[in-house]
């Protein structure tokens, strides 16, 4: 036997065998399987496909076709219909629900066709080839089913192929989410260390300043609890709160550069002390324009002393109405109402109804009206507690909430 295929018959001219090549080759890439009863067919088949570069395999009973399809796992199947164990349609049936791979071809006499038409109409088989067949026809029919067989391979490899890079790209895609939400969550965390730094600072130069004088000890942050609150009375952002109490805390920052001997002074000032004060806004700004983190506190504090009308009692620039940043306009108000409420060497703390008095004095004047409205009705809420010097406003949990 060619390719040394194994061969039982038995006393029924029953054959079963294994594969049968052309000569020289040891590996076929492609093997079909014939399945007839006349064992005559099944040699004249062999011997027609010899010099063919497929690997031949014989079966005489369905039983022992459905043996070498497991071992050889053939791409094609081709069965005669009248068989006396099974029928091809039942056979190539079979096959199908068992091996749906592999693709299913009839041989049939013409006496046979109108099952056989059936069979292809209900998708048992690929194709018919009648008996008897011409030789070149039937070659290229097996080539077709070869090709046909390749070509589902073919696609099924890629499908899985896709399936698979779906699958990592989904991946891939998960874990870049979970690397960006980690990284993000790292860079909020750092963020949020800066911030706390910076508020750290921020406090330490305000209450530096205000350590300058006994008399201003704790001004600096009165000053920025009271305005962030008349900030949340007027319904501003958020943003815009902070930037607030950012500039409620630093106003007075640029005292720094000031003579101690001219802030405390206990007396009137005289003019040129007064116009050495005058100077603190702007150096405040200058303190503070290379900093980053509060770029946007610059200008309030630089016009925390402006007044409303734009008359010459406001400095630096004399800015008027809504040039004025709205924080500078909130602050003036609350560094009014602090300092009036608090003691100074020259005079006791003044109670509320003066701190109103001069408010509504200087509404449209000195004050922005809507920002001393806001503080008003404040004060109507809460009364004397609202200036209690020991209250805090927690910036952190602010930021944070
Ligand atoms: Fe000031």
């Amino acid at each position: 036997m060619a390719g040394g295929a194994a061969r039982a018959r038995d006393s029924g001219g029953r054959i079963r065998e294994g594969p049968e090549g052309h000569q020289g080759a040891a590996v076929q890439d492609h093997t079909v399987l014939f399945v007839d009863d006349e064992v005559n067919i099944l040699k004249a088949l062999q011997r027609l496909l010899r010099h063919e570069p497929i690997q031949v395999l014989a079966a005489s009973t369905p039983a022992d076709a459905f043996d070498l399809i497991d071992r050889y796992e053939p791409q094609v199947v081709v069965s005669d219909q009248r068989m006396p164990q099974m029928s091809g349609v039942d056979f190539l049936s079979s096959v199908r629900d068992r091996h749906g791979d592999v693709v299913r071809m009839m041989l049939t006499g013409y006496t046979d066709m109108t099952i056989a038409v059936e069979a292809i109409n209900k998708g048992e088989i690929y194709r018919l080839i009648t008996k008897p067949w011409n030789d070149d026809e039937l070659k290229a029919t097996l080539r077709q089913a070869f090709d046909h067989y390749d070509l589902k391979a073919e696609i099924k490899r890629l499908n899985q192929v896709t399936r698979e890079q779906n699958f990592k790209l989904q991946d891939m895609n998960k874990n870049l989410e979970e690397k960006v939400r980690e990284r993000t969550k790292q860079l909020d965390g750092k963020n949020q260390e800066l911030r706390t730094a910076y508020i750290q600072t921020i406090r330490a130069l305000a209450e530096a300043i205000d350590a300058k004088d006994a008399y201003t000890r704790g001004h600096s942050e009165r000053v920025a609890v009271y305005s962030s609150r008349i900030a949340r009375q007027l319904s501003l952002r958020k943003d815009m709160i902070e930037r607030v109490y950012f500039a409620g805390l630093l106003h007075d920052v640029g005292k720094i550069g000031i003579p101690d001997a001219i802030i405390t002074k206990p007396d009137r000032l005289d003019d040129l002390e007064y116009a050495e004060i005058m100077r603190h806004p702007e150096i405040g700004a200058k303190i503070l324009e290379p900093v980053e983190f509060l770029r946007s506190v610059v200008p309030c504090v630089r016009h925390h002393h402006e007044w409303y009308d734009g008359c010459s009692r406001g400095y630096p620039d004399r800015l008027a109405g809504d040039q004025i940043p709205l924080p500078s306009r909130v602050i003036v108000v609350a560094d009014t109402v602090e300092a009036m409420t608090s003691d100074r060497p020259y005079r006791k703390a003044l109670p509320l109804e003066a701190v109103t008095r001069e408010l509504h004095k200087f509404s449209g004047t000195q004050f922005d009206p809507v920002v001393v409205q806001a503080f008003l009705k404040l004060l109507e809420q809460e009364g004397d507690s609202f200036i209690s010097k020991d209250q805090k406003f927690d910036i952190y949990a602010f930021i944070e909430g």
